[in-house]
């Protein structure tokens, strides 16, 4: 009997060297302590042996099934922690790793331009306009002193929607609510879109203006080559002069053209600048005294300036942009290239 003990602990402790799962652990279990086992067998076997030595045979076996219980346990236990061990290592978190990056918006290249450009003008003191984009005839055209049938309603191919209303042509309409509401001094800016029936490499049916009035006493041109001569300055680049040129729009007198010396090239002639050292960036004058009446402001005691620049045009030229339709196709590959 001591014999067959001492070959089932060999036995055993060769099975539990190789138990590696909670499967191979039952297995041990069933063979060594399990009802049909070894130590059961061992057990029964107690009957074959001699009375008197059955009280010692028994507590030799008991003993060695103490032992074989405990050998289970202490295995159970590690194949608990290993097991533990092994989900922690599938479950752990390596907080060092990087992020998942999202990919960041930014701001359209019109919309900086246009924020740039509100900048430069709110530090001179001007307030924003926010005009209606649906206008009617008589605010787009007529009050700017542009009656029916005036040649210049030629100068912009307008959408009309009825005989009244149409899509604003220019942000110009915005001066007429702005002096209807208020009285001088009246310093004001209006950005917004504009619509006019036309498209090519540097037209679009819609784009974007920015419309500047100041009215008030003693009102110049010298006032408008000033505040423009700064606004390109800060715009472009701060050793860009500016010209004006003589030209005609119906709601100013005199009107004129404003040019910047070419920032390019310096003024020597390029061919951004069509080799003529200048590039015409926008348009505006000493608001004619219609107008003022128009809205009932005595011209003999105020006068104003006017301006109105595309905005595309000069988001074109900061950026040298040479088609308006890379504004508006929305490409991202293009619209990247102005993250900051
Ligand atoms: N509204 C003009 C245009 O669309 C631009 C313009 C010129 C606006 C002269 C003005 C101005 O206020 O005084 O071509």
């Amino acid at each position: 009997m001591e014999e067959r003990i001492r070959a089932l602990r060999e036995q055993m402790e060769q099975r539990l060297s190789q138990v590696d799962s909670k499967e191979k652990l039952a297995a041990f279990w069933q063979d060594f302590l399990g009802k049909k086992g070894s130590i059961a067998d061992l057990m029964k076997g107690l009957g074959a042996v001699a009375k008197e030595d059955r009280p010692a045979m028994g507590k030799v076996i008991n003993e060695f099934k103490a032992f074989a219980e405990k050998q289970y346990e202490a295995m159970s236990e590690k194949m608990e922690q290993m097991e533990m061990a092994a989900r922690n290592r599938l479950e752990a978190v390596d907080i060092t790793l990087p992020g998942t990056k999202r990919p960041l918006g930014g701001l359209h290249p019109l919309s900086i331009v246009r924020d740039e450009m509100i900048n430069v003008f709110a530090g001179m003191g001007f307030e924003i306009f926010d005009g209606p984009e649906i206008e009617d005839d008589d605010h787009n055209f007529t009050r700017l002193n542009v009656p029916k049938d005036h040649p210049s309603r030629d100068m912009q191919d307008t959408f009309y929607l009825d005989s009244e209303w149409l899509l604003r042509t220019q942000t110009s309409g915005g001066q007429i609510r702005v002096m209807d509401m208020e009285k001088p001094p009246i310093k004001v800016l209006s950005p917004g879109r504009v619509f006019r029936s036309d498209s090519d490499a540097t037209h679009s049916p819609m784009f974007h203006q920015m419309e500047g009035l100041v009215v008030d006493r003693n009102i110049t041109l010298c006032d408008l080559q000033g505040m423009l001569d700064k606004f390109v300055k800060q715009i472009f680049d701060d050793s860009v002069r500016t010209r004006l040129r003589p030209s005609y729009f119906p709601f100013t007198e005199p009107s004129v053209e404003v040019d910047v010396s070419c920032f390019e090239c310096g003024g020597k002639g390029c061919s951004l600048c069509k080799h003529t050292g200048w590039i015409e960036v926008l348009g505006g004058g000493v608001v004619h005294p219609h107008v003022l009446e128009n809205c009932g402001i005595d011209p003999s005691v105020y006068s104003g300036i006017a301006f109105g620049i595309g905005i595309e045009r000069i988001t074109m030229l900061k950026y040298g942009i040479n088609n308006i339709g890379l504004l508006f196709e929305n490409d991202l590959r293009f619209l990247k290239q102005f993250r900051e």
